[in-house]
């Protein structure tokens, strides 16, 4: 029930659609009634008194009648569904809106297809109900208490007879509803499962390829689709046998009163007009009780459908702003992390580290991988909190500081060449979103990314596809680079920047780099130890913990980790 209320919350704001639906839909159910109403006076007139004018007049207000119940009818489905997909489209906006707040942690948890399909599909499922209910409300309770008027205005003995079989009607109505709901909730997992597969398939197309994987992509996806159509069909099941089950339970309605009411006209008790209207009435009473049932299913359908929606609503972040927190300074550059332990679930990454960066320092990480190089940076961005100890800017824990200033903070390249489906001049633009052309180009340059922009057809105006499929992985690299210049943050964090890039360019890059280091304080990782070279500092981690730190000359002379991973480099550069 209080999924319901939420689902109604949803719609609140457009309840003058709702109304003026409510108002169409209860003119079209209080027509039945009066419909049902007129048969006794109507066949009265026509068949026992042969009255010409009313036979004439007839067909024109049967006409009448229909254009005006049409017109309520669209009047009604049109402001009912436009509302529903109104609503939809701010549960849309809310639940990406949380969504993309969430953790990072969050996503890793969760696979991207099946986010994608809460968001897509879920919402539309979840919506779709509502609509039938509120309508279902005024039009059919209002027709079904207009018709129980007539009925009992007709003959109450009959009416009680009648509506005794209604009672009846609600147990299996539950039951129907409770599979409903299990199976849409089921169909709805399902579909997020093979939303997944599709999103790898598609996005992974390159290796699907390469691997020759088609065929076997091709299985999993229709395996998955065919459980998706299981779900379905147990749902279609359900949802079908409810009207036959009340068409069922109610012909016992039907019978007795046939006998009951026959009877009583054979008896002369009752004229043969009052019967006909009576069981007009009385098949019309029958079919706003099917809708209400039926649009009750739809209701479990929506609201199994809206737990999967609300688990992402109501997903709490882990990671929190620090809201009225401390705004950095430029000068807030030293980083420091205290006694830093950090685990992802079980198992401890990092352990009791202390590493102090003086501002404008230069700290390189190296060490074997694995070894919790990329996860001790993501810490300071707060990708990621720290489980045990701090990390400090300046003198300022960075859980006290507020996340747009930290992240504004910071500057980061990482093996990850995040494009976007937009120009190249935009995607460097991210960086810095009211920077001029003249910025842009100059980043660029710096980023040694100028001359292969200006070679594409549209020079910085040139799109770059999905995941800028249509460039080199250096290529990629420089305008991520070209973006973390432009935002000239003043801590900078390179994760592997130029991992892509070959030898000649990376010396190109690593000269950009230099220059923006300067003044800035860096945390660089390098797969090449030729480009740590020049640090200030240099830390060692393995296994999450600080082995060695100092200048690589003092490293050399202590001949413990890091100098066995110069050796075994410089062998291979020799090779
Ligand atoms: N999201 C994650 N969840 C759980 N474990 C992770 C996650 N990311 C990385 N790890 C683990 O943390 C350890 C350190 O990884 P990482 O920081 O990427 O090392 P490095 O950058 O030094 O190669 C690895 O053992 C890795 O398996
Ligand atoms: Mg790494």
């Amino acid at each position: 029930m209080t999924v319901f209320k939420r689902l109604l919350m949803y719609m609140k704001p457009y309840w003058w659609r709702i109304l003026l639906a409510a108002l169409a839909s209860s003119a079209y159910g209080g027509l039945d009634a009066a419909f049902a109403y007129m048969v006794e006076p109507l066949l009265k007139k026509i068949f026992v008194s042969k009255d010409v004018f009313i036979f004439s007049i007839l067909p024109v207000v049967i006409l009448l009648i229909f254009l005006f119940r049409g017109i309520c009818r669209y009047l009604n489905d049109y402001y009912m569904r436009t509302a529903a997909q109104l609503a939809i489209q701010d549960v849309r906006n809310e639940i990406f809106r949380k969504n993309i707040f969430l953790d990072l942690n969050f996503f890793h948890r969760n696979q991207t297809g099946s986010l994608m399909s809460r968001i897509v599909n879920d919402v539309s499922i979840m919506q779709e109900g509502v609509g039938g209910i509120i309508s279902g409300v005024f039009r059919d309770v209002l027709g079904l208490v207009s018709l129980l008027g007539v009925i009992f205005y007709r003959d109450w003995q009959l009416a009680i007879i009648s509506i005794l079989v209604i009672p009846l009607t609600i147990y299996p109505a539950q039951i129907l509803g409770k599979k409903i709901k299990l199976n849409a909730r089921k169909g709805q997992e399902e579909a997020g499962d093979f939303t997944n597969i599709l999103q790898e398939a598609l996005s992974g197309i390159k290796i699907v390829k390469a691997f020759s994987l088609e065929n076997s992509m091709i299985d999993k996806f229709s395996r998955a689709n065919h459980t998706y159509y299981n779900f379905l069909r147990k749902l279609i099941k359900y949802s079908s046998l409810s009207s036959p089950t009340m068409e069922i339970i109610t012909s016992f309605g039907i019978s007795a009163v046939v006998l009951v009411g026959g009877s009583k006209v054979m008896a002369n008790k009752m004229t043969a007009p009052e019967f006909f209207s009576f069981i007009t009435a009385m098949a019309l009473v029958y079919s706003p009780l099917k809708k209400l049932i039926s649009a009750y299913n739809d209701a479990q359908r929506s609201i199994g459908a809206s737990e999967r929606v609300f688990e992402i609503i109501d997903a709490k972040q882990e990671v929190i702003d620090a809201q009225d927190g401390y705004k950095l300074t430029r000068d807030d550059n030293r980083v420091e992390f205290k006694n830093v332990s950090f685990k992802y679930q079980d198992d401890y990454i990092l352990n009791n580290v202390c590493l102090v960066a003086e501002k404008g320092q230069a700290v390189a990480l190296v060490g074997p991988s694995g070894g919790g190089k990329s996860t001790l940076v993501s810490l300071i961005a707060r990708f990621f909190d720290v489980s045990e100890g701090k990390i400090l800017i300046g003198s300022h824990d960075v859980r006290d500081i507020t996340k747009t200033s930290l992240m504004n903070h910071i500057a980061l390249v990482d093996q990850e060449t995040i494009l976007f489906h937009d120009t190249v001049a935009n995607n460097i633009r991210y960086g810095k979103a009211d920077a001029t052309d003249d910025e842009i180009i100059k980043a660029a340059q710096a980023a040694y990314a100028h001359d292969f922009i200006m070679d594409m057809p549209n020079g910085y105006e040139t799109s770059i596809g999905e995941r800028g499929l249509r460039l080199s992985g250096g290529q990629r690299q420089r305008l991520c680079i070209a973006r973390a210049i432009l935002k000239n943050a003043p801590i900078l964090i390179l994760d592997e920047a130029t991992s892509a890039l070959d030898t000649e360019s990376e010396q190109m890059v690593q000269k950009a780099l230099d220059n923006l280091m300067v003044n800035r304080t860096t945390f660089v990782i390098a797969h090449r130890l030729s480009t740590v070279l020049n640090a200030d500092k240099i830390v060692v981690l393995e296994n999450g913990t600080v082995v060695e730190s100092g200048t690589h000359k003092k490293l050399l002379e202590q001949n413990g980790l890091y100098s066995r991973l110069c050796s075994a480099q410089f062998k291979e550069d020799v090779q």
